[in-house]
């Protein structure tokens, strides 16, 4: 992957020490011809300019032996000036006419001057100030010794993700993150800001995983990725090619990545509050095939009846009676104690248990009591309204009635990207939607019955989901739970956000690697920045499009990458090349979803089957369809659509609670 160093270097500079600007062991100058190559972010090498040294033969040398040092460094800041004392010498040279500046008869000696940030000493014991040496450009090897990559790079089990080339002086060299850092366990997940349109952060990503995909270790076992799709059409066409220029497939190769989109992507979108047509852009009829509906019932969302409650309703009682709710009355036979007895599977079932409760109460009891098995009413109709609100204020996602369908827990496939379309979801389902299938991959990963060894979760716009002020939600708990103890499990985020400052400190402190495309300039004036010289954050402010910069453990300071093209469909192409198909008239939408899963299925005997039938029985013996798979489709169609389908009847199902979640306090464990 690496070309060959180049035979006998040219130096282009050379490190120059004062009393007021010495050389440290960090930090050196040096000044190069007016005419050069190197600008900000450049990486230079110091040394004796024999090729590219070797800093582990190095290392083994022994200590009265002569070694010489050599310095790697990344120029952080640069200054240009000539030998005048004052700027009115210049005027009174030119006489005051600026016009006439060029005519002077002398032409004044000018220097560039550069300062350079140490990457890396060899040896690096003892470590010393950089030597007064001459400055080189640094070719590929140089820039896998000076990021430290020849350890994963060249290792038994190389370890190495491309990230993108470095570019500066002329050059393209590839720049690797290390898989032990970006994925686990080492360190762990990936966090990307800048401006909206310019940083190309959602593009990043996408190139990124790309890479993941492709060179992810044999060693390291298999790799997934969830997207959680919060804007329009983003992620919608993530299977299909976009177009490319030709410098961006030679960067492709250079970096050895395959310019093509993702082979196995797999949608999931919630239904529309029709119940039959899918709420995502991806509806053209040539994709929709690749689209799952994502439907949860009752007992999903109980399971996760934590997130639908705000922070003044969490208190003790709210609790005990959700877990009441969970532990003795969801898919049993219950007696309420007024005479009735339910079997609560569904939301219709739930709600008629509370109205024969708070009927009991008053008519019963006479209003008498205000508790009912050591609930109080009041509690209870809370409970009440949150769970109801969300079946109606998430219709489609929710089903009020009836069985859900889900994403494949056991089986998650190697190498395969499942994208779940939460954009046209509200916010309250979107919370639901991302508390559950985070808190699902988290518990099939600890018990390793995923699929997959390493998840990646991609969660686009971080300042919405984990804010940095604001109240304590669930959602945001559980991001910084991932980000605190994901890695141990392979669970990593992949973050994205306009502002960095906005977002809770731990989630982006916690993440090893750190992307940045265009910055704004008031965000770059936030403390978050300090650390960057002004040349660097300059820089960053007018960073062009499709260049980053990285932060990542192995480099010692932040690095300019160029990263090509995403290969997939934008998602604003997507929608022009395959607009989204009007919703269907509902006999319609149920005749696609049955052809979808059987081909033989012919439209008329459907639209006969269902002509007089319920629309809530129709879509409940779909699901059944959906969820069974039957070899005869139709037949099990007409033989469900008789009978009441009842959502449990698949598998025993084991009690779930919410896992717990620690309560964000400042101590980080
Ligand atoms: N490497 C690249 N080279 C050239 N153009 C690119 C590159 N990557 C992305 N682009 C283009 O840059 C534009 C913005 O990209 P993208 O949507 O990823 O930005 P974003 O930071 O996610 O924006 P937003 O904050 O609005 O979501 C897109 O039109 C995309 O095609
Ligand atoms: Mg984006």
């Amino acid at each position: 992957m690496i070309a060959p160093p180049e035979k006998a270097p040219t130096p282009i500079g050379r490190v120059v020490a004062t009393e007021t600007k010495p050389a440290t062991t960090h930090q050196f100058h040096f000044w190069t011809a007016t005419e050069t190559t190197i600008g900000i972010g450049a990486i230079v090498k110091v040394g004796p300019g024999s090729g590219s040294a070797d800093g582990g033969a190095q290392h083994a040398a022994p200590l009265h032996q002569h070694v010489e040092r050599v310095v790697y460094g990344v120029v952080t800041d640069g200054f240009a000036y000539s030998d005048l004392v004052t700027p009115l010498h210049d005027v009174i040279g030119a006489e005051g006419d600026p016009t006439r500046a060029a005519e002077a008869p002398t032409a004044r000696q000018e220097i560039r001057y550069w300062t350079a940030a140490v990457l890396r000493q060899t040896p690096e014991e003892p470590l010393q100030p950089v030597p007064l040496s001459q400055v080189y450009v640094a070719d590929d090897t140089d820039v896998a010794q000076a990021l430290r990559m020849d350890a994963f790079l060249h290792s038994a089990a190389p370890t190495a993700i491309p990230v993108g080339l470095y570019t500066s002086a002329g050059r393209d060299a590839p720049v690797y993150l290390d898989a032990d850092f970006l994925l686990g366990p080492e360190a762990a997940h990936l966090n990307i800001s800048g401006v909206s349109g310019l940083a190309t952060k959602t593009s990043a990503v996408e190139f990124l995983l790309g890479s993941i995909f492709a060179h992810f270790p044999s060693h390291k076992g298999r790799v997934a990725a969830v997207c959680f799709n919060v804007k329009g059409p983003d992620l919608c066409f993530l299977d299909q090619p976009g177009d490319l220029s030709d410098e961006d497939r030679h960067r492709y190769q250079r970096l050895g990545v395959p310019a093509a989109p993702f082979e196995r992507v797999r949608y999931y979108a919630p239904l529309k509050a029709d119940g039959v047509n899918l709420n995502t852009l991806r509806t053209h009829p040539d994709l929709i095939d690749a689209v799952e509906p994502l439907t949860w019932g009752l007992q999903e969302v109980v399971d996760f009846a934590e997130v639908l409650l705000n922070r003044d309703d969490i208190d003790a009682k709210a609790d005990a009676f959700i877990d009441f709710l969970r532990d003795r009355v969801l898919g049993r036979t219950f007696d309420d104690g007024f005479g009735g007895t339910h079997r609560v599977q569904t939301f219709a079932d739930l709600d008629r248990l509370f109205r024969s409760i708070f009927d009991g109460l008053e008519i019963t009891a006479g209003g008498r009591s205000d508790t009912w098995r050591t609930h109080h009413i009041a509690t209870m109709r809370k409970v009440r309204n949150r769970l109801m609100n969300i079946s109606t204020r998430c219709k489609g996602l929710v089903t009020d009635d009836g069985p859900s369908s889900d994403l494949p827990w056991n089986e998650f496939a190697d190498r395969t990207v499942y994208v779940i379309d939460i954009a046209n979801v509200d916010p309250l389902g979107q919370d639901l939607v991302f508390a559950r299938v985070v808190s699902k991959l988290r518990e099939q990963l600890e018990r390793r019955e995923l699929g997959v060894d390493a998840l990646v979760v991609f969660v686009d716009e971080l300042n919405k989901y984990a804010p940095g002020d604001g109240s304590e939600t669930y959602v945001k708990k559980m991001l910084l739970d991932i980000s605190e103890r994901g890695r141990y499990l392979g669970l990593v985020l992949f973050g994205a956000e306009q502002f960095r400052s906005q977002v809770h400190r731990r989630v982006v402190g916690n993440a090893g690697t750190q992307l940045f495309g265009r910055m704004d300039m008031d965000e770059l004036a936030t403390p978050g920045y300090q650390v960057l010289s002004p040349a660097t954050k300059s820089k960053l402010a007018t960073l062009p499009i499709g260049e980053l910069m990285v932060r990542h453990p192995h480099f010692t300071q932040p690095i300019f990458v160029r990263f090509p093209k995403p290969p997939v469909l934008r998602g604003r192409d997507g929608v022009e090349r395959f607009p989204p198909a009007a919703d269907v008239p509902f006999e319609d939408a149920v005749v696609r979803q049955l052809v979808q899963l059987d081909r033989r299925v012919r439209p008329n005997q459907v639209k006969d089957l269902i002509a007089d039938r319920e629309p809530d029985d129709v879509r409940r013996a779909l699901a059944a369809a959906r969820r069974t798979r039957p070899d005869d489709v139709l037949a099990y169609f007409r033989k469900i659509l008789g009978s009441r389908v009842t959502p449990d009847a698949r598998v025993p199902r084991e009690h779930q609670a919410v896992p717990p979640l620690n309560a964000i306090s400042d101590e980080p464990y």
